[in-house]
């Protein structure tokens, strides 16, 4: 089949990952920092196999959705009911082709149900029930929803602890040798949001973007900022004009803060396979990966 844009040019891989804007965890600092490395140890098995920067996101993204401590899959936020309601979404940038499911309980692993719906190729966004069925169409599991629900976040529900926000939202963005990007977002969204509350991470120039001939992101933060600056695509603006991706990725948060009125982050690289990231809060984890590394780079 014939590809488009950059794909089919060898490329160097590369992949970023990261686990969330938001403000300095109370504890665990390590383990938010581990499974970052763990997603992006993963993930990288899969690119340095020849695997595709599409497979390579969404096994990342999936390592830190059952990863109890992140606010994705397994670990998730709940809504002002006490469910779980997850959103994520999947892209590729040679075709632009792009899956997303939004507000859907009982599914511990979105992103794979995202990637299901572009691979289906018939709808870009499902929502809600209409995605549970969707998932049982295709065979995605469905679980016992109080399996996707944590002692930390009951706990918080029940007002009986302050207990702090752990790691966050949870992305992650890859170039493969065959020259394509993918980037892929999870979150279970907002604490206490009302049930049916969709942020960005499901929505395609938002919460995630790739084109494989500028870049890929992935955003964390305040989801409704973030949709109002339509900060992935803005980004990847910034990153086309200053060829820099750490100073694209600082200038796009500078955005979100103040034209969007919101705090976060995002995870980006280039069609060369650099990497940048900047956030607006106290901590963000992070780690990526490239042939010049011996492991996985983890700032502290
Ligand atoms: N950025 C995740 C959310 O607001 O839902």
């Amino acid at each position: 089949m014939a590809r488009g844009r950059n794909g089919g040019t060898a490329r160097v891989p590369s992949l970023i990952v990261h686990g969330g804007a938001g403000p300095e965890p109370a504890d665990g600092r390590d383990e938010l920092r581990d499974g970052v490395r763990a997603a992006t140890d993963a993930g990288w098995r899969v690119l340095v196999g020849g695997g595709r920067a599409l497979d390579a996101v969404e096994t990342a993204v999936r390592v830190l959705e059952d990863h109890p401590r992140f606010n994705a899959g397994r670990g998730s936020a709940l809504t002002s009911a006490g469910t779980v309601e997850v959103d994520a979404s999947i892209m590729e940038g040679d075709r632009l082709q792009c899956g997303a499911v939004a507000a859907v309980r009982r599914i511990a692993n979105p992103v794979t149900l995202a990637r299901r719906v572009m691979d289906d190729g018939r709808y870009v966004l499902i929502v809600g029930d209409g995605a549970l069925s969707f998932a049982r169409s295709v065979g995605v599991a469905e679980c016992d929803p109080e399996t996707l629900v944590t002692d930390r976040e009951r706990r918080h529900h029940a007002g009986a602890a302050k207990t702090p926000v752990g790691g966050g939202t949870v992305g992650a963005v890859a170039l493969d040798r065959h020259g394509t990007i993918a980037a892929a977002t999870s979150t279970g969204g907002r604490r206490g949001k009302l049930p049916g509350r969709v942020g960005d991470s499901p929505l395609i120039g938002c919460g995630t973007y790739a084109d494989s001939t500028i870049g890929g992101v992935s955003c964390t933060g305040e989801g409704e900022a973030i949709i109002r600056v339509v900060l992935g695509w803005r980004a990847l603006d910034y990153l086309k004009e200053a060829d820099d991706p750490g100073y694209a990725a600082r200038v796009a948060v500078d955005l979100l803060v103040e034209e969007g009125g919101g705090q976060g982050g995002l995870v980006l690289l280039d069609w060369r396979g650099r990497t940048g990231y900047a956030h607006s809060t106290p901590f963000m984890p992070v780690a990526w990966m490239s042939p010049a590394l011996a492991a996985p780079l983890v700032p502290s």
